[in-house]
């Protein structure tokens, strides 16, 4: 009952901290521009911590875009292509913007046929209105263009690098996020940036978070420093039992609440699946489920069974906590490129930490006390109950 109380607090901060920060998020939906520019529909690209922005005109078939993106370097590149004729760089027909000679931000247009070099040229179709700026570590493309084909179904491919030499974007890095930053892009279908659209999913975004990271990432972390540490006093008991397993409950509903919500984002998002992050959850879905049932079948504590299962359920236990723990992590990586939270979130792992360590020296001051005690006074031992001598076993 206390810890639904200590639950209900750390909840209650957690979304007071998310709602009174400012750029509590930043994913396409939340971001502004400059020149109040607005764009109906934005998605959030998988790789290289980009964005794009655009809305569509299917009378005319034409596209106007913003594409943001963090260049490698500060004196990189960042591009945006379209690729009427394939799905990689072979075949982009690109905007690369950088800064010139002078420091200012130009864009120019690129028709990539070759990997060892690329040369500026004519784009396969009609790109006016051209402009770039950069200000907090990422450069915008600002662009309108004629949609080769009138498809309404394209081939998207973007990059960034670190240097331009001469006025020459130099090659980029050929990590995985490099190598994978290209796809389709369904140009009536993206997330809405329309005021409440575009909120309403952000707010899901950070429900999800915030259920998730409260209960995996810090309920039951705390249920499991309870079970460890409070059995080893004796006034303690049952007192830790319960504490232990309302922590353990409440952290399971909150988090099946939360699995829910990633369910239905996960539904809703178009063309991108983060499969680690999602397989991962459904793994702590069903290791905490069986967890819970394992209360019901829990033999009685003189059984010979007992053993066993104990065995079990501290495996499944800290199976539950690393895996939450990373699986947090993940969530931030996605929801918060700006690593604000990360941070937030390290510190208190490093305090839960630090309390867990702090115990343990506690714990085995008292068992080897114990220990001593009951070797001058043999008839003590008879007060001691047998597994509150054994932390380690816990
Ligand atoms: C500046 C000159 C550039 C050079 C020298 C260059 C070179 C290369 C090379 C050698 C690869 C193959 C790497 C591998 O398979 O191991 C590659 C891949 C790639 N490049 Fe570039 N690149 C340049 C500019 C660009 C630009 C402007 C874009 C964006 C429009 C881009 C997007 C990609 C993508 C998405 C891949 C991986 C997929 C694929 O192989 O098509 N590159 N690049
Ligand atoms: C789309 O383009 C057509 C033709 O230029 C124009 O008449 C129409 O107003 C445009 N629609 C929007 C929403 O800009
Ligand atoms: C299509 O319509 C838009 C919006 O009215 C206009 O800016 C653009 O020039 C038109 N595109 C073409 C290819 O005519
Ligand atoms: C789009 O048009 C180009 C020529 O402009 C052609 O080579 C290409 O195959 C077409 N792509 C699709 C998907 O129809
Ligand atoms: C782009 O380069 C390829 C290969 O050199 C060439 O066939 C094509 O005509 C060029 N396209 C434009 C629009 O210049």
């Amino acid at each position: 009952m206390a810890s639904l109380g200590v639950s209900g607090v750390l909840l209650g901060f957690t979304v007071l901290v998310l709602l009174t920060s400012p750029a509590y998020s930043l994913t396409c939906s939340s971001q502004t521009f400059a020149s109040n520019q607005r764009y109906e529909l934005c998605n959030d690209l998988p790789q290289l911590s980009s964005y794009l922005h655009w809305t569509y005109n299917s009378t005319n078939s034409s596209m106007s875009i913003a594409f943001v993106a963090p260049p490698a370097k500060s004196d990189g590149w960042i591009s945006w292509a379209l690729n009427p004729t394939g799905t990689g760089m072979l075949g982009s027909q690109a905007l690369i913007a950088f800064k010139d000679a002078k420091g200012s931000m130009t864009v120019n247009t690129y028709n990539v046929s070759s990997y060892s070099s690329i040369v500026q040229s004519k784009l396969s179709f009609d790109v006016w209105g051209m402009t770039a700026d950069s200000s907090d570590g990422v450069m915008r493309i600002f662009a309108q263009l004629a949609v080769p084909n009138k498809s309404t179904t394209v081939n998207q491919v973007w990059q960034v690098g670190s240097s331009v030499t001469d006025g020459h974007p130099v090659k980029h890095d050929f990590q995985s996020a490099n190598l994978n930053s290209k796809g389709t892009l369904d140009l009536t279908k993206g997330e809405s940036t329309s005021v409440s659209g575009g909120d309403s999913r952000v707010k899901k975004k950070n429900v999800h978070g915030i259920l998730n990271a409260v209960s995996w990432g810090i309920l039951f972390p705390i249920g499991a420093i309870i079970a460890r540490y409070l059995r080893t006093f004796q006034s303690a008991d049952p007192a830790w039992f319960y504490l232990h397993v309302s922590c353990q409950l409440s952290a399971y509903v909150i988090g099946v609440a939360g699995w829910a919500t990633g369910l239905k984002l996960g539904s809703e998002s178009k063309g991108i699946t983060y499969t680690g992050h999602r397989n991962l959850g459904i793994a702590l879905f069903c290791l905490a489920t069986v967890q819970i049932f394992a209360l019901f079948l829990r033999p009685k504590k003189e059984h010979k069974l007992r053993f066993y299962w104990n065995f079990y359920h501290h495996g499944v236990g800290y199976a539950i906590l690393i895996l939450g723990i990373i699986n947090v992590f993940k969530g931030l990586d996605i929801l918060d490129p700006e690593k604000k939270w990360k941070s937030a979130y390290i510190v208190v792992l490093a305090v839960l930490g630090g309390i867990a360590l702090l115990l343990e020296a506690v714990t085995w001051v008292v068992v080897l006390r114990r220990k001593s005690d009951k070797s001058t006074k043999p008839y003590d031992g008879f007060n001691n109950g047998q597994d509150r001598q054994q932390p380690l076993s816990i």
